[in-house]
């Protein structure tokens, strides 16, 4: 099952950002998050166990991508390219006309999934993570 973020799920997105990306968005972006207007942040839960997470800024047109992880042990079950497309449909019912989002040059598997959905590289920004890493910026147009 798929809905947006509640408060009480955030000790667990926090848990579940540190074992894949070592870091988190923290517990007050998330809870500002639960409350905000424009952030659209969705768990994948299964079991009463979140497997994946994803954050979005939304503005009425363009669907920000922020964080996207699934689970390691969940990993290639299809739980990412179900949640990306729940926010399509989700922010799609809502006006959005386009997603936008910025991914290391090789992460491989995130690039595989966005691909898969229809995002294609529209910019490249040199050295933009602090270990000096390139950023592609994706676009999808709906
Ligand atoms: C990116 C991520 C969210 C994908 O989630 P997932 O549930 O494992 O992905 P899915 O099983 O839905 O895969 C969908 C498609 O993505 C691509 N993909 C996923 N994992 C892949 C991998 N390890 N290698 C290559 N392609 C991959 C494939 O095209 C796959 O389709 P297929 O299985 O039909 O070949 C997950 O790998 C993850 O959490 N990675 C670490 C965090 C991260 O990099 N997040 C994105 C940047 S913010």
């Amino acid at each position: 099952m798929i809905r947006r973020l509640e408060i009480k799920d955030i000790n667990r997105v926090i848990e579940l950002e540190n074992s894949v990306f070592n870091h988190s968005l923290g517990y007050e972006f998330l809870e500002k998050a639960s409350k905000s207007e424009i952030a659209y942040v969705y768990v994948d839960i299964n079991d009463n166990f979140i497997d994946g997470y994803i954050s979005t800024i939304f503005d009425g047109k363009t669907i920000e991508i922020l964080n996207f992880c699934v689970d390691k042990d969940y990993q290639r079950q299809g739980i990412g390219y179900k949640l990306i497309n729940y926010v399509f449909d989700e922010l799609k019912g809502k006006g959005a006309k386009d997603s936008i989002l910025e991914v290391r040059r090789t992460n491989n598997p995130a690039i595989g999934l966005y691909e898969k959905v229809g995002y294609k590289k529209i910019h490249e920004r040199k050295a933009y993570y602090s270990d000096g890493e390139d950023a592609l910026v994706l676009q999808i147009k709906f």
